[in-house]
């Protein structure tokens, strides 16, 4: 039928009709929450390219995520900044290093009121800012594997629920399932950033820890954004070796990469919403010339109706907050 007969704009006429007939919602328990965790700060420092969030200490990392908490957020995902960088990236497999530290905590207060995932990847602690340990001037993948085995042995004993391994080394998630499984931690699930692409999107995280790579790009290991089968390519392999959860990363401009992996997988999908996507709403909020909470919901919806189910996203505790603002009015 057509019109007149047919008039889809009947079923938009409330706020309340528009509710009831919304395919895509959005639930706090949808959300991970970034934090970034430094082994020297004593208070948290504000990241200006990362409006609202800070490099926080253990005890205001923790605070955070009582909030999360509060907010009814499920998962934190980890990043740490060493008090040294080295050329091999050591900090980031020290028992007392800070991401292991603050997962100990987590653990210790809150229990099974949160999960915690932990970032496994080495550019935070490198000195040249590559994901990896260098052999001349390329990441030798199979040297890095033995790096991010040590970080994923290291992160379990701490506490990790999840660890998410970042930087789309060849095999990676299988030798970390390995080294979990034959350490005593074959409960520790494997989020894969599977299809991670080499992203002008992360300049502000870069800035955040100080990963800009000191010579060349990411763009030997990280993947060509233009690419959909090599994405879920990626993804099949990353299942194959072990992944629980898969992932695609940047999410607002790889959508119809999301929409692929989750019609073609049977595992969670993730996305995450990266520094990058979060700035350009920021400023031009600031700027006044975007409704920020319409902006940021709407980014949000987007990326879950695309077909993820976790959406790592630095808007988490201000979405939830909208979320019950709108619930409320
Ligand atoms: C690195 C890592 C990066 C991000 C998450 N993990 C940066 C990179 O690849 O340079 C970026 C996140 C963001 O931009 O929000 N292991």
């Amino acid at each position: 039928m057509s019109y007149p007969a047919s008039r889809p704009r009947r079923l938009r006429r409330s706020p309340l009709l528009r509710r009831a007939l919304a395919e895509t919602t959005l639930a706090a328990s949808d959300f991970v929450l970034p934090l970034f965790v430094s082994e020297t700060a004593t208070a948290p420092v504000p990241i200006s390219s990362l409006p609202g969030h800070h490099q926080h200490s253990i005890q205001s990392a923790l605070d955070e995520c009582q909030q999360a908490i509060d907010l009814g957020i499920p998962m934190v995902l980890l990043f740490g900044i060493p008090a040294a960088k080295d050329e091999r990236g050591t900090a980031a497999w020290a028992d007392d290093g800070a991401v292991q530290r603050l997962t100990t905590a987590i653990k210790e207060r809150f229990g099974d009121r949160l999960l915690v995932a932990t970032d496994l990847c080495m550019c935070e602690y490198t000195s040249h800012g590559h994901c990896g340990i260098l052999s001349g001037r390329e990441v030798d993948n199979d040297a890095t594997l033995d790096a991010y085995r040590q970080i994923a042995a290291s992160q379990a004993g701490a506490g990790a629920d999840i660890v998410a391994p970042s930087g789309m080394m060849d095999g990676q998630v299988g030798a970390i399932r390995e080294v979990l499984d034959g350490g005593g931690f074959g409960e520790v699930a494997i989020m894969a950033y599977s299809a991670k692409m080499a992203s002008a999107f992360y300049g502000p995280f870069r800035d955040a820890v100080g990963s800009v790579p000191a010579f060349g790009d990411r763009r030997a290991y990280q993947m060509d954004g233009a690419n959909l089968d090599e994405a879920l390519r990626e993804v099949r392999l990353d299942i194959v070796e072990g992944a629980d959860i898969v992932m695609v990363k940047p999410a607002g401009p790889y959508l119809d990469i999301v929409a692929r992996v989750a019609a073609e997988v049977d595992v969670p999908v993730a996305a995450y919403q990266v520094s990058g996507e979060m700035a350009m709403i920021k400023a031009a909020a600031e700027r006044g010339w975007l409704d920020h909470d319409a902006a940021v919901m709407e980014s949000l919806v987007s990326i879950r109706r695309a077909g993820a189910k976790l959406l790592i996203s630095y808007f988490a505790k201000e979405a939830v907050r909208i979320m019950q603002g709108l619930r409320e009015a």
